[in-house]
């Protein structure tokens, strides 16, 4: 990449200047704070650590600065702390700065060399830094087409687009290769509503599957459904008193929820009504096949709902899986905890662990009664998990509320693989314990309709897609010619239907695009926050077309497109792109070159607010470009070469943006 082979060149000479290890001072250089101050930036602790010796065989140039630096100091052995640390030898070490310029080769690659506060700062040959840039691009993408047709059949090429629709430019696929990572997400209760904790964990995990996936790694995405427990027993109670087929097939989620709120009112004032809840739930744990086929029947229709909702966000799941299937491993989670000594009987009959010396509390696993919890099950579906995927590492994308349950989830797991099970085969399973992770966030608020009525998921995404609706007709030029675009594109693929089938599509057409357009605000908003952090569900916010939205970077990427359509030149990937010489050209490739950087940083943290901000400046440098390198005006002076090198410029932009949009869940939009 063209970022890292620039850095290794500042990096070599700076080693050789100061004596210090190449490797380690490109690791320290970073991207400046502050635009205009240069392309890449070391701080200067980073570049003379106060613990280093001093280099052996220094330049003579420095030698003269050094000396300078020590004669200041208390001591000889201290002069490279005195000349970092010390405020008050600033004389020394602007000498040696000066020096380090003065010595510093700006006749290649690197250009120029300037201190900045703590910062030293690099300039870059711009020309040259754009023309490697658009190469990456074109080789990362041409390798993806090349991967992709090699792939000849259906199948075999739905598989693999799996793994590599994230592939391409920005992610080198060779950083997960042979590791495989499970990750349980979305995770709903069945028969509640989906609520904003669950949307948020449902984009994060998408999120994550897909950077991983885009890194080469091996993702099994889990959805752990909430489908077992005393509320089960309660809810068949209920359907009981209030339960209608003709309803639960319509909707089933709703008509659940309606029965699970009705019900529990009842609960408050008909204690009578809890006991036949645990009693039925305590039949659904001994297998009654009567009771399980209420059950399974909610189940299996509350899934079918579920999978709408997820194709239309863009998720599949590898696995289906849920709190039911985990609840068979009990006994073999039982086993495995008892044989290793953590759990205690009490005398009522239940059981529990001790985790107090953890400030974790004493947590039963099995009720007095024989049945088993949220964190039995978890236990359970852990030990299954780590036997089945034999994962390398285990992510859990749950919401903070369950920060406690987690906490006592992965303590119970690494005291019980950190006794080996069996002293025979001597088999160590601590690593499957010391590699699972909860990828904890923050609580949205106030996430409603604009009724401010329900939460659920369907609503939300109903009442995006409205909202982009009426605001793709405020403007009604734009509006038919998008209309008229998606039909004409109908059109070129089938021509067989009627003049009536395709307007009809077109409308259907638009409306995908107002779809698409509505997730992209939800999920812009949500990314936008610090995962961390909770944030405040705002239907204005979100859809405002101008400042940091979700409509502002589809409009980008959609923009693009256009162009490339209406340029007259074609796309060729041997432009001379030394042409390129003008700021804005550079600034965008500089763009376009932080992509890499930005996604290996994601992959240790799965912020994926670190990728919105990031598409917002390049979308940013994208709009400044397009007003200044324009394609067609070139086209038309007669000047094919440099419109060639500008589209070919702006394609590695928008193939850039889209990469971004994707791994985000995104689709990125060709009009809108
Ligand atoms: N079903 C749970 C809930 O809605 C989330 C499950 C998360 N995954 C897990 N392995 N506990 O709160």
């Amino acid at each position: 990449m063209t970022s890292a082979r620039f850095k290794n060149v500042i990096a070599g000479q700076l080693a050789m200047l100061t004596g210090g290890d190449s490797a380690l001072i490109a690791r320290a250089i970073d991207r400046p704070k502050v635009k205009g101050l240069g392309t890449f930036a070391i701080p200067l602790p980073r570049l003379f650590p106060s613990n280093t010796t001093l280099p052996k065989k220094k330049s003579k140039a420095l030698d003269g600065a050094l000396s300078t630096a020590q004669t200041a100091s208390a001591g000889p052995g201290k002069a490279k702390r005195v000349l970092v640390r010390d405020q008050g030898n600033n004389s020394a070490k602007a000498d040696l700065l000066s020096q380090l310029r003065h010595d510093f080769d700006t006749t290649g690659l690197i250009r120029s060399v300037t201190p900045a506060g703590q910062f030293l700062n690099f300039g870059v040959d711009e020309k040259q830094y754009t023309r490697d840039t658009i190469q990456d691009v074109i080789l990362a993408e041409t390798a993806k087409l090349r991967f992709l047709d090699s792939h000849k059949s259906d199948s075999e090429l739905n598989a693999s687009l799996k793994s590599s629709d994230h592939l391409g430019y920005g992610m080198d696929a060779s950083i997960g290769k042979g590791q495989v990572v499970a990750i349980d997400y979305s995770s709903p209760n069945i028969a509640k509503p989906f609520h904003g904790g669950h949307l948020r964990g449902t984009i994060l995990g998408n999120f994550a599957s897909r950077l991983l996936r885009g890194f080469g790694y091996h993702v099994i995405g889990i959805n752990y459904l909430g489908d077992w427990g005393k509320q089960y027993g309660l809810m068949a109670v209920g359907f009981d008193r209030y339960g209608d087929r003709a309803e639960l097939v319509k909707d089933p989620i709703k008509h659940l929820y309606n029965v699970y709120v009705k019900i529990n009112k009842d609960i408050v004032e008909n204690p009578e009504l809890d006991r036949k809840a645990n009693e039925y739930f305590k039949r659904m744990e001994e297998n009654d096949p009567m009771v399980l086929s209420l059950w399974q029947e909610f189940r299996s229709l509350s899934i079918d709902f579920y999978k709408v909702m997820y194709k239309r966000l863009g998720i599949e799941f590898d696995v289906y899986s849920g709190e039911s299937e985990s609840a068979q491993f009990v006994p073999q989670a039982y086993a495995l905890l008892r044989e290793t000594g953590l759990l205690q009987e009490q005398e009522d009959g239940a059981w529990t662990v001790d985790l107090t010396e953890y400030g974790l509390g004493v947590c039963t696993l099995r009720r007095a009664d024989g049945t088993t919890l949220y964190l039995t099950r978890d236990v359970a579906a852990c030990l299954q998990r780590a036997e089945k995927f034999k994962f390398d590492r285990h992510l859990y994308m749950i919401g903070d509320d369950q920060n406690l349950h987690m906490k006592r989830l992965f303590k119970i797991m690494e005291l019980a693989f950190a006794k080996k099970l069996d002293p025979s085969t001597n088999h160590d399973k601590s690593h499957w314990s010391r590699n699972l992770e909860h990828i904890s966030f923050g609580k949205v608020q106030g996430m409603s309709t604009r009724k401010g009525t329900a939460i659920f998921l369907e609503d939300i995404l109903d009442t995006a897609q409205t909202t982009m609706l009426e605001r793709m007709k405020e403007n009604e030029t734009r509006y038919e010619a998008v209309k008229q675009s998606i039909q004409q594109q109908q059109n070129d693929e089938n021509s067989q239907g009627s003049s009536l089938d395709v307007l009809h599509n077109a409308q259907d057409g638009v409306k995908q695009v107002a779809d698409k357009l509505g997730i992209s605000a939800v999920v812009i908003q949500d990314f936008q926050a610090k995962s961390s952090k909770g944030y405040d569900f705002s239907w204005k916010r979100m859809t405002e077309s101008t400042g940091n939205t979700g409509i502002y970077l589809q409009y980008a990427h959609a923009r693009l497109c256009g162009i490339e359509e209406k340029s007259g030149t074609r796309l060729n990937f041997e432009a001379r792109t030394e042409l390129l010489s003008e700021p804005e050209a550079f600034d965008l490739a500089n763009a376009i070159s932080m992509y890499p950087e930005v996604t290996f940083s994601t992959l240790q943290t799965f912020e994926p607010s670190l990728i919105v901000n990031y598409l917002f400046g390049l979308s940013h440098a994208i709009s400044t470009a397009n007003q200044v390198l324009q394609v067609k005006p070139a086209m038309d002076a007669g000047d094919t070469e440099l419109a060639e090198s500008r589209r070919l410029l702006l394609w590695a932009a928008r193939v850039t943006l889209g990469n971004g949009l994707r791994v985000l869940g995104l689709e990125p939009l060709e009009r809108m």
